[in-house]
Formats: structure tokens, C-alpha cells, sequence
């Protein structure tokens, strides 16, 4: 295995003030069954830091602790300079917002009704993402993978979410639709947005962001700055090509 590397994975020694999200020592699991442990992670304002790792690796679950899905079962989640524990409601008021892999969409309703849901100005999302003008009255679970993401991403972001976490940001997206979404993640982070993402695309999360780290078998087996890996992802295909699962079995 690669050499494990805890290093907050959201800048160079990044000063307390510009850290949005910052785990230490996080573990979590399912009634007994400890599924991931030691995340040390962070993420600074404007930058987006990618989590990558097998199938079965632990990220969503590190996700979802992050946004107050899951509680920890040791550790803790610092989220806009203070400890929490709050449930997500509470967590969004305060800035953040979730993508969960779904899309959190509800597709019996129109995309003009999962705005109204959300209670997010139409006008907002349609400035962010012009091609939903036009499908405002189609049921969101009409909408093509890409639209649903494009969706998805714009109603989040009308918000002006201080950190934006997003599950499998492009995972059935053909390369024009995730060029799209990411193009509205690049804005948003100039703009100060700090973003959490998982992306199964090994150089299209490298290529998006600032930071990364790989999860194996529930822990960080190697974390860095992505540019300095953009042209060496051996070593990145190595930890996450092995399902975890048939490593664990006997
Ligand atoms: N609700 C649950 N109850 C019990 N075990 C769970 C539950 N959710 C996930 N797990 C287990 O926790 C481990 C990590 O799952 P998780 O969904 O976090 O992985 P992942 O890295 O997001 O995988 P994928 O790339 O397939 O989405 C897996 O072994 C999974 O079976
Ligand atoms: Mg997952």
C-alpha cells in the first residue's frame, strides 16, 4: 500500500480562518460494523477538495457524517470554525448545502416545483443555469442525467452556500454535461464557495480540484495536492482499481 499521508487535505498549511470544513480522526460505522477511521480532512474557502477510492471505500459515508446524516462514532467535525454535531437541517441554515448521489431530486415534480420545494428563486437557478428555462414545467425526472445535475447543482448553489458537498458529481455525465456542471462549481468557488465532492473520474477530479484524498478500506492510504498528480495517477489507479470487498474477503 501507498505510503498513508493524513495531511489536511485542503491547502498548504492553510490558516484556521480560511478552513470551512475540517475533520480529525473521524470514524464512523453502521451499528457495530466500523466502516471508515482517522479521516483528517479539510477544506479551505474557494478551493474544492475531491475524495476518490473504490467502490465500498467509505465516501459517501464520510459525506454523509460531514452534513449530519451520520453520527461519528469517534472524532469530530468542525464546520465553519466550530465543532458540531447539528443535524443537516441545522447545518444548512448555517451555509451548507448537500448533492446527495440521487441528485436530491424529487422526480414526480416538475423542475419548477422542486425549486418552489426548495424555496429557491427561479430566477437565480435559471441566471446560473440558462437551459432550464425551458424545462421549468418538465417533471425532474424527465430531465436527462445532465440536466437532473445541472438541476441539482444551480439550485444549490442559488443558495450561495459557504460549502457545497456533492456525491458522484458526474457519474453518468457524457464529457459536454460535466464540463457544464463544473464550469458552475469553478464560478462558485471563485466566487468563495468551499466544495466537498466525490468523483469516480479519476482525471476529471484532478483536473477540478485543489486537493485530494484516496480512502482504502475506510482510511486515507494517500492524500495531496492534485495538480501534483494530474500527470502520475498510477499510484491513484493502484489504491482504487482492488474493490475494497475483494480485498477484505478471506
Ligand atoms: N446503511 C448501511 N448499513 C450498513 N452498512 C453500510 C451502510 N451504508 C454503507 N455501508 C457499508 O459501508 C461501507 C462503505 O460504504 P460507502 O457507501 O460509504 O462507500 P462508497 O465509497 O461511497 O462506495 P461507492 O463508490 O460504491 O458509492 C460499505 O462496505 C457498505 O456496504
Ligand atoms: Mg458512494
Amino acid at each position: 500500500m501507498a505510503t498513508a499521508c493524513n495531511e489536511p487535505a485542503g491547502g498548504d498549511d492553510p490558516s484556521p480562518a480560511e478552513v470551512v470544513l475540517q475533520t480529525a480522526g473521524l470514524a464512523v460505522g453502521y451499528q457495530d460494523l466500523q466502516v471508515v477511521q482517522g479521516i483528517d480532512l479539510a477544506v479551505q474557502k474557494g478551493k474544492i477538495t475531491a475524495l476518490l477510492g473504490a467502490n465500498g471505500s467509505g465516501k459517501t459515508t464520510v459525506l454523509r457524517t460531514v452534513v449530519g446524516l451520520q453520527r461519528p462514532l469517534g472524532g469530530e467535525v468542525r464546520l465553519f470554525g466550530e465543532v458540531t454535531r447539528a443535524a443537516l437541517h441545522a447545518r444548512a441554515r448555517a451555509g451548507l448545502g448537500y448533492i446527495a448521489e440521487n441528485r436530491s431530486l424529487i422526480p414526480a415534480l416538475t423542475v419548477r416545483d422542486n425549486l418552489r420545494l426548495a424555496k429557491v428563486d427561479t430566477a437565480a437557478v435559471v441566471a446560473l443555469a440558462p437551459p432550464l428555462e425551458k424545462l421549468l414545467s418538465r417533471r425532474a425526472g424527465l430531465l436527462s442525467g445532465g440536466e437532473q445535475q445541472l438541476l441539482s447543482v444551480s439550485r444549490a448553489l442559488a443558495r450561495r452556500p459557504r460549502l457545497l458537498v456533492v456525491d458522484e458529481f458526474c457519474q453518468g455525465l457524457a464529457p459536454l454535461a460535466a464540463e457544464t456542471v463544473s464550469a458552475l462549481l469553478r464560478q462558485a468557488t471563485e466566487a468563495g464557495t468551499a466544495v466537498l465532492l466525490v468523483e469516480q473520474m479519476l482525471h476529471r477530479a484532478l483536473e477540478l480540484s485543489d486537493r485530494f484524498l484516496v480512502l482504502r478500506q475506510g482510511a486515507v492510504a494517500l492524500a495531496g495536492r492534485s495538480a501534483d498528480h494530474r500527470n502520475r495517477t498510477e499510484e491513484i489507479e493502484r489504491l482504487t482499481i482492488a474493490t475494497d470487498d475483494s480485498a477484505r474477503l478471506p
